[in-house]
């Protein structure tokens, strides 16, 4: 979602700001902006569309100024145009915002009725209109911004700029992520650690209803209640270098390929391999023997990732598990008690839904874990323990290398848990670990498939629908290949449990149709091969993924990709690389934009 960026430095910052939001490009966004002030006055230049708009604007018309702030938007309130860009100025305030401010209709009424001029349609510009009047009653920003604070509903992450005052910067953090960034002689604020991450590697997070008073020697941070608080600076392990594209075409195409080298440390993370035995880190804050249920909660893929865990945990380990997702759970009032564990999964670690989940199941007294790729992020923060998963930072849009992980540490978590609860022996464990050890093997064997799928797309591209069927462990994988190729192409997919297409969906079926089985050779393959046999003789066209044993009686597909066999715990870790290259090639194949697919953010801080 919206990105923002702040700067005090000690040359214009106009440049910077502008390369920071294009490390911030991979949030999604519509339209962007950047405001300095120089010689006590803004200059400022927004423009629609991607960057480049914004980058020829600013060729036109460079802006002078050593301070700064600029912003990405994905637009919520009022359409994606100059207009409604960030950064919005009233009077002697400019303000980038990430969020929404609940209450804006009556702030804006407020404002009309006091006779302010309006210029948008966004819920932001209130904010700087309201400070601008406590700045015109006498106050000075910071008395300003402690009593507007209080007034915002909702969720934000704030950015202020103070006409007439070029060593000033104040941001502000409620629900939305924001962190301040220490140089020497020079201080930053960012929506992470990699907008700053060629600035500064020194960051402080700011937390719930922090904010915080930035000039070039240093940050004053106050709580809710603006009362002085210190919050640790923190070394941030993101480099510049690790945010580029290498020889790939797109960041997708490289977080796909870079899955063999990531699952390898995530698994290094939570397998002894010498002892065959599972590994965790910090698991003594989870007793898995005391538990009567895992609760678990996320967003999308991530979601997906959780329906494949609760096969795993109810299978290895008779551990119920209930789960919804984040945006349901978090209204649902489950009832919860301290013999749950409530388990978050989420790559950016800032998921509104997720997070908000995760609140209410603290307040109920459950044990909270979270499976997160950002270490620094706020869910990571607030879980009473982290499983990281690492993977890297991931900026394509679409999830790739952090499903994959996310299903490796939970694979890890499931089986350990089977361990201490008694449903599995030693033994098991052993080959459960080797067959996990064996995953980055299988994935470099999957991505041999590529010139097989590039082919493929290109019929796949001229289908206005498709269907993507699984049994077990692979019916998540199907939803995640459906949900993967709608979101790239833009192509209609729906994925189901294999043995419900007679419930409804077999409608669909008719020689236009694609329909993705994903069935390796395993103890209900043959239950698929039925259904197969279902969708030929209405004359679906069939694609069927499944392993060297598999494939011969797939006579009922017109392809097949066919991959090594290998154990059943691991098929929809590595059968999800195959899928991913077809949502992507097919991406490719149609021009749409891959990395950055329309009206989609990365990162989805409102709900
Ligand atoms: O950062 P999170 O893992 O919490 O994000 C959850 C979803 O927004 C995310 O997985 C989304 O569905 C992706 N676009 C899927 O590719």
């Amino acid at each position: 979602m919206c990105g923002i960026v702040g700067i005090l430095g000690t040359e214009a910052v106009a440049p910077q700001l502008l390369d920071a939001l294009k490390r911030l490009e991979y949030r999604g966004y519509d339209s962007a902006g950047i405001t300095t002030v120089n010689g006590g006055a803004f200059q400022r230049k927004r423009a629609e569309g991607k960057l480049r708009n914004l980058e020829s604007a600013l060729a036109s018309g460079p802006l002078a100024g050593n301070a700064g702030i600029g912003h990405t938007r994905w637009a919520t309130h009022g359409a994606p145009n100059v207009r409604n860009a960030h950064p919005h100025i009233a009077g002697r305030v400019a303000v980038v915002h990430n969020g929404i401010i609940e209450n804006f209709q009556d702030l804006r009424n407020e404002i009309l009725v006091a006779g302010g001029d309006l210029q948008s349609d966004t819920d932001t510009e209130v904010v700087a209109h309201l400070i601008d009047r406590k700045l015109s009653s006498g106050l000075s920003p910071k008395e300003a911004v402690a009593e507007v604070l209080p007034k915002l509903k909702g969720a934000f992450a704030l950015a202020l700029l103070f006409e007439g005052d070029e060593d000033l910067l104040i941001g502000a953090r409620k629900g939305s992520p924001l962190a301040v960034g220490h140089g020497t002689g020079e201080m930053y604020l960012g929506s992470d650690a990699i907008a700053l991450s060629p600035f500064t590697d020194r960051i402080t997070y700011l937390e719930e209803g922090d904010w915080a008073v930035l000039t070039r020697s240093g940050v004053s941070i106050f709580d809710s209640q603006n009362k002085p608080v210190s919050r640790r600076e923190s070394r941030s392990a993101v480099t510049a270098g690790l945010i580029d594209k290498g020889n790939y075409r797109h960041f997708m195409a490289k977080e796909i390929h870079e899955q063999p080298e990531v699952l390898g440390h995530t698994l290094s993370h939570y397998i002894d391999l010498g002892e065959k035995r599972i590994r965790i880190p910090a698991i003594e804050a989870l007793d898995f023997k005391s538990l009567d249920r895992i609760v678990l909660s996320a967003c999308g893929t991530a979601f997906y990732a959780g329906l494949v865990a609760k096969y795993w945990f109810e299978k290895y380990a008779r551990l119920p598990v209930e789960i919804d997702i984040a945006s349901e759970f978090r209204y649902r009032e489950t009832p919860m008690s301290g013999r749950d564990c409530a388990l978050f999964i989420s790559q950016s670690g800032e998921t509104a839904d997720t997070l908000a989940s995760l609140r209410y199941c603290k307040a109920q007294g459950a044990v909270i874990g979270a499976v997160v790729n950002v270490a620094e992020s706020t869910i990571a923060r607030e879980a009473d323990v982290v499983f990281p998963t690492i993977a890297g930072p991931e900026i394509g849009v679409a999830s790739t290398k952090a499903f994959t992980c996310q299903l490796t540490v939970l694979a890890a978590l499931a089986v350990h848990a089977g361990l201490v609860r008694g449903h599995i022996t030693v033994d098991e464990e052993a080959e459960l670990v080797e067959a996990l050890a064996a995953v980055p093997n299988f994935a470099l064997s999957a991505l041999k498939t590529e010139p097989a799928i590039e082919a493929m797309s290109q019929t796949l591209a001229k289908a206005s629908n498709a269907l993507y069927l699984g049994r077990g462990t692979n019916f998540p994988l199907a939803l995640e290949g459906a949900l993967k190729l709608k979101e790239l192409s833009y192509i209609h997919a729906e994925g189901y449990a294999a043995g419900e297409l007679k419930h409804g969906p077999i409608a669909l079926i008719d020689e236009t149709l694609p329909v993705f089985v994903i069935a390796p050779h395993d103890g209900i393959y043959e239950k698929t091969v039925s259904n197969m046999q279902e969708v030929a003789a209405r004359g679906g066209r069939i694609v069927l993924l499944t392993d060297e044993n598999g494939a011969d009686k797939g006579s009922a597909a017109a392809e097949t990709i066919i991959l090594p066999a290998m154990h059943d715990l691991i098929t929809p870790i590595v059968y999800a690389l195959p899928v991913q290259l077809l949502a992507y090639h097919t991406a490719v194949f149609m021009g749409t934009d891959v990395d950055q697919p329309r009206n989609l953010a990365k990162s989805v801080t409102v709900e």
